[in-house]
């Protein structure tokens, strides 16, 4: 895959120089190209930013430096655009999966107020753009985001982990645990400080491991999303899903029959 990025700071993507997504750069499964905007601005003072038509605080970016950029890359091809913003769709697993099977993608990073919007109209007739917000907060600008979503599409890139089980288990993977929270995990030594390891994880009994993991799953769900347990399908739920979560005095959704 070919990830292409333009920000006013590149440096703040030093950290894909490391770990899985460093290793699956070196090895070539992951392209990284760093661009800096203020490249394409035609002033001396390599300016991208201006006051806002309409008044109020901050500043926007302007679109030509932007327009620029993005039009020296597309002498390449076809991009998907994936442009950072509070006000975009939200950032989940699943379009994490969706972007991951993308050849190329292309990260526009803005900063102060935004990017002028006609950037947006721009290429959204051209290529498929996509605002995207990685959380209900605001940071000052779209790099972290981009990090953040970088790492979570690189993870999902065949070769990337070393256990594509990994990939499966996780929270919100789609399968068996969708829209559960994965439950707690432990490993060797067997007591530490006096807490101890849940003994059924060292029986070797796999049913009863495997129950007793989507028990806990259940209950951590429950405890800080029980949203995600209101919107899952009463059909995923087994019998001791549901008499568990009737212990817990969570009601199953309306067409819940009882099995
Ligand atoms: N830029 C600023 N805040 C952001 C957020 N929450 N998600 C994506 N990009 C952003």
């Amino acid at each position: 895959m070919r990830i292409d990025i333009i920000s006013i700071f590149p440096e703040y993507f030093a950290p894909l120089d490391v770990s899985l997504i460093g290793k699956a750069r070196e090895r070539g499964t992951l392209d990284v190209r760093l661009h800096q905007l203020r490249d394409w601005a035609n002033d001396v003072h390599r300016t991208v930013d201006d006051t806002p038509y309409g008044g109020g605080p901050g500043m926007v970016m302007k679109p030509e430096p932007w327009g620029a950029a993005i039009d020296s890359l597309l002498a390449d091809g076809s991009p998907r655009m994936v442009v950072p913003t509070p006000s975009g769709r939200p950032f989940t697993q699943e379009l994490a999966q969706e972007l991951a099977a993308e050849e190329w993608l292309l990260f526009c990073c803005g900063r102060y107020e935004g990017i002028d919007s006609r950037v947006m109209a721009e290429y959204g007739s051209r290529l498929r753009v996509d605002e995207v917000s990685i959380g209900d907060y605001v940071l000052a600008g779209g790099e972290v985001a981009v990090l953040v979503m970088a790492e979570a599409i690189g993870r999902l890139l065949p070769g990337v982990l070393g256990n594509a089980c990994s990939v499966v288990d996780d929270s919100f993977a789609p399968g068996a645990m969708q829209n559960l929270l994965e439950g707690p995990v432990f490993t060797k030594p067997p007591v530490w400080r006096s807490h101890e390891v849940p003994p059924v994880l060292m029986s070797g009994n796999h049913g009863k491991v495997a129950r007793w993991r989507r028990d806990e799953a259940l209950r951590r769900t429950l405890s800080v999303r029980p949203e995600l347990l209101a919107s899952l399908d009463p059909a995923t739920l087994d019998k001791h899903d549901r008499r568990l979560l009737d212990e817990l005095s969570f009601r199953v959704g309306s067409e819940d029959v009882a099995n």
